[in-house]
């Protein structure tokens, strides 16, 4: 599937819920959210549908993101129903890692085949101040779940927030190069003011190579992360959904008033 620039389109990010067991400051606002009603949100089978029907049109890479994917019921049952579509090639999700520990192993039985976590700092109390009340230790225990049940590679991201310092760096970078994960900084972005850039060492931010479309929890399919754009496959059906985003997929970004990262993943 080719967008109007020509662009190969390949890429599926599925955001599956807009709930989050963390409140990253730059994320989430202190007094949480107004959640997305239940009816609102797609059902797994709904959801393998919009997948099924990108692959036939040449999607073959598909990310599982939230809010906090691990937080959804069942999730180990969508992977499943993803795994086993034909065509889908790479499939994996980002995750903060808390609840790695439950679900690595069934994670990869049902077909997960990598994990991208998003880890900001190494430091116990400041990861508790970043994610207001995240335990830093559950998070590397994780981690360590992840590499065990074969989930590979395991990515680090880490935002370079305002607090974000050389310190955490180095500790990130040590603590990556002694396991051999990848690691990349990301630059806080800002969907209102349409602030993003290129993520170093990923495809992300980088508009003339964009290759992706988005899912959210709400079944609005969206072509661009800093646009407002979005077809609702319930409304318009799966087909019509995709014909429009990839129309209208925009040159290149600008900015996004309607939606927030906890409801699309980044
Ligand atoms: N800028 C950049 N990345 C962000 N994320 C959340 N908010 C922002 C932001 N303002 C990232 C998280 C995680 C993913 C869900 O989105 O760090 O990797
Ligand atoms: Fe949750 Fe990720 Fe947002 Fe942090 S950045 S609150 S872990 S969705």
């Amino acid at each position: 599937m080719y967008d109007r620039y020509n662009r190969k389109i390949n890429y599926l990010r599925v955001s599956v819920t807009d709930k989050c067991n963390l409140r990253c400051y730059y994320c989430m606002p202190e007094e949480g959210v107004k959640l997305l009603h239940y009816k609102d949100i797609l059902s797994y089978e709904e959801i393998a549908g919009v997948v099924r029907y990108g692959v036939e049109q040449g999607i073959d890479k598909v990310r599982l993101t939230g809010g906090e994917p691990l937080v959804k019921r069942e999730i180990t049952r969508l992977v499943a129903m993803l795994a086993s579509i034909p065509g889908v090639k790479d499939l994996s999700m980002t995750t903060n890692a808390l609840l790695l520990p439950d679900y690595a192993e069934d994670l990869v039985k049902a077909g997960l085949q990598r994990v991208n976590v998003s880890l900001d700092t190494l430091d116990p109390e400041k990861y508790s101040q970043i994610t207001r009340g995240g335990n830093l230790n559950r998070a590397l225990e994780g981690i360590e779940a992840a590499r065990k049940a074969g989930l590979n590679p395991i990515k680090l991201n880490a935002v370079m927030h305002q607090y974000f310092d050389e310190e955490d760096r180095g500790a990130l970078q040590n603590f990556a190069a002694s396991y051999g994960y990848p690691l990349r900084f990301i630059r806080e972005m800002d969907l209102e003011k349409g602030t993003f850039s290129k993520v170093e060492g990923g495809s992300g931010g980088d508009c003339r190579r964009c290759n992706r479309l988005r899912l959210t929890p709400n079944g609005k399919l969206k072509p661009c992360l800093f646009s407002d754009l979005a077809y609702d496959v319930r409304e318009l059906g799966i087909e019509e959904a995709y014909r429009l985003a990839l129309e209208t997929k925009p040159r290149s970004g600008s900015s996004n008033t309607s939606c927030t990262f906890y409801r699309m993943g980044g």
